[in-house]
Order: C-alpha cells, then structure tokens, then sequence
C-alpha cells in the first residue's frame, strides 16, 4: 500500500533510509570494520577485468560503480547498455568478472547480455532486487539489493540500494587485489554506514523542493550537470524528470557543456547542477558560471558550503547535507527524484504509471 503517501514513488523515495540501511546490513560488518559479500569465501583475486552492464537507471549505477572500481581496485572497467553490448563484439578475456545490474532481474537485453558473457568464460555477478529472477538464478555471484518491491515505475529506492552494494562491492574487489590502504576499509565502512541518517537529512528538503519545483514545471527543455559520480547522477535527474514530467531533459558531463550544448542556453532552459563540495566543486562551479554568463539559470544542489560559496547568483538552490564523496551519489538521488515528482505532480501527469513505459522491459 501507499500507506500515507500520495503515489508509490513517493512512499519509495522516502523508504531509502531504511532499505539502504538493510542492503548495507548484507554487506558490513560493522563491528569488525569490514566490508563482506553474501558469498564470503567467493575469491576475486584473480579478476583482471570488470565488464559492467544494464539499461536505464540502473545503468547509471553502474556508471557511478565504474568510477569506484577504478578509483578503489584499479581494475580496468568496460560499460556498456546492455542493448548495444550484446550486438557489438566485445572483447572479453577468459577470467574476467561480468556484472550485471537490473532492480527487476528480468530486463530482456540485460539477460542476453549476461548469456553472451557466459558463453565467453565469464564469472557472472549480478545485483538484483528481485531474488527469484532469471538473472538472479543464472548468477556466479549473487548479490540482492533488499529494496523490497519497487511499484514505481520510475526507480528511486532500488538505485540507491544498487549503489550501496556496487560501493561494497567495489571495496571487496580492493581488498582482495591488495589495493587497500591501511584503515581505508574502515573509513569505507564507516562512511557507507553514514548514508541511511544522511537520506534522511536529504529527505527533510522535501518542502524546500517541492517549493522551488515551479522554476522547473514550466520549462520546455531542461539540463543537469555533473562531475565524477554527479555526472551519473545528471543523467538520472534527467532520466527521472522526461519520464514522469514528459519535459524535454538531458544529462551532461559539467565539462563537455562547452563543446555544443551550451549553445542551449537562454533564459527559458533551466539548469541544475549537481555539485557536492569537494575535489570537483571548482571545476564544476566553473562550468555553472559560463552557463549564468549566458543568461542560463542555475539551480545548484549542494551541500550548506558549496551553497555559500557558489549560490549567489542561482535563480534557487537546494542544500544536501555535507557527506563524504563515496555516499554523496546516494544522497544527492534525493534531490533529483523529489524535483522530478514534485514537478511531475504539479504538471498532473500519472506519476506512478507514465504513459508509454513498463515497470519490467522483457522485449528488446
Ligand atoms: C527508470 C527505469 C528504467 C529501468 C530500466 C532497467 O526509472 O525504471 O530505466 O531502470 O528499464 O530495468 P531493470 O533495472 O529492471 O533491469
């Protein structure tokens, strides 16, 4: 049931705190300062390679996974749509770790894509909401994320969840290559342990959103910027907000405005920034200012310093708490999810079941 919440996306949004904090339970042993898998004794020392793919939103996990397995495991990764992975030729090294990322486990390209990479002596993982689907059934490696249904058809809650076990995941993967600095495990540990109580300081803008909603609700066109793990998250934002609001939206790279959409901006096309402070603030920030210097209108979403230092010339702004970069993805999904429903409510378009969309693709 929706319990007391208007539509099942909003129940979903707000149920991130607790079902992230379940999904972590599967993955941290909070006592010891470790980082486990629901297989412990699953050994992946040897994997040379990481082979990331899925469709849609949850590919956008995996975009925001590739940066850590990189960052955390320095294993080379390869990402593709599974729709355009399974009809390319691949090149996949016997030995290599496929995974294979769908909140329903059942996505008809995705789980062609897995069979391709089976048949090329692949060890499969997959992370799936879904614990009894094909996908998970076909797995080497299962690794459920414990959303509980997702009724929504645009996915909020089985992301986040997504991106906690990927962080898991890709802290494994270090420890296992002998990557992890000393006590880095535990910062990990310490620091994913950290995102239910900062989903619940990013829900508690959900007023603050829904208020600024109308800068938004009335545009045709619309652009999200981001950096690093924000860039997947503007492509989600965007994602989420032509889904359930049917307006016109696209994600950029921050740094790839300048090399053609920039000749978007004017007055009418609303932008908003996904910029957390930290290492990729300035830069960001940089790209935001040739965006006001054209007229755009920025709405950046970031943290109380980010805001003071940056926010001035914003037509709104949204505050996030301040957190570590490893959970900002799962933390900055809040407010990218709440504008686009917020917007979509306000359009009066069907925000639970949008025209033309299926909660599960089983045709290609
Ligand atoms: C977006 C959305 C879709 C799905 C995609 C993959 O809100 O729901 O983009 O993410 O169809 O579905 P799964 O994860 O079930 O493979």
């Amino acid at each position: 049931s929706k319990g007391n919440h208007r539509h099942y996306m909003l129940k979903e949004i707000y149920e991130q705190p607790i079902v992230v904090a379940q999904t972590l339970r599967s993955y941290l042993q909070r006592m010891e300062e470790r980082v486990t898998l629901p297989i412990p004794e699953f050994d992946l020392s040897s994997i040379k390679r990481v082979t990331i793919v899925a469709c849609g939103t949850s590919f956008y996990a995996g975009m925001v996974a590739k940066y850590w397995f990189e960052q955390f495991a320095r294993v080379p990764v390869d990402l593709d749509v599974a729709s355009e992975f399974r009809y390319r030729a691949p090149v996949m090294e016997p030995g290599g770790l496929a995974l294979f990322i769908s909140q329903s486990g059942e996505t008809a390209d995705t789980l062609a894509a897995l069979r391709h990479a089976r048949s090329e002596a692949q060890t499969i993982a997959v992370v799936v909401n879904v614990p009894t689907s094909s996908m998970a059934r076909e797995a080497d490696l299962l690794l459920p994320t414990h959303a509980g249904p997702e009724i929504g058809v645009a996915s909020t809650k089985a992301f986040t969840c997504q991106l906690a076990v990927l962080a898991a995941l890709a802290a494994n993967l270090a420890r296992a290559k002998g990557k992890l600095k000393p006590g880095e495990e535990r910062d990990i540990v310490r620091h994913l342990a950290e995102a239910p109580a900062a989903l619940n300081g990013a829900l508690a803008y959900d007023e603050a959103i829904q208020a600024m909603a109308g800068v938004v609700a009335g545009a045709r066109d619309v652009l999200y910027l981001g950096r690093g793990t924000d860039y997947p998250l503007a492509l989600e934002g965007a994602l989420k907000l032509k889904e359930i609001s049917y307006i016109h939206a696209e994600g950029y790279a921050a740094g790839e405005m300048k090399h053609g959409p920039i000749a978007l901006i004017d007055e009418n096309v609303p932008v908003i920034v996904i910029a957390p402070s930290g290492p990729l603030f300035d830069k960001t920030v940089s790209n935001m200012q040739e965006v006001q210097a054209r007229g755009g209108k920025v709405v950046l979403i970031s943290d109380y310093d980010g805001i003071q230092a940056a926010g001035e010339n914003c037509v709104a702004t949204i505050t996030m708490p301040k957190v570590h970069p490893l959970i900002a993805p799962l933390v900055y999904a809040v407010p990218v999810q709440l504008l686009a429903y917020h917007v979509a409510v306000a359009k009066g378009t069907d925000v639970d079941q949008p025209r033309n969309l299926a909660k599960s693709v089983t045709v290609e």
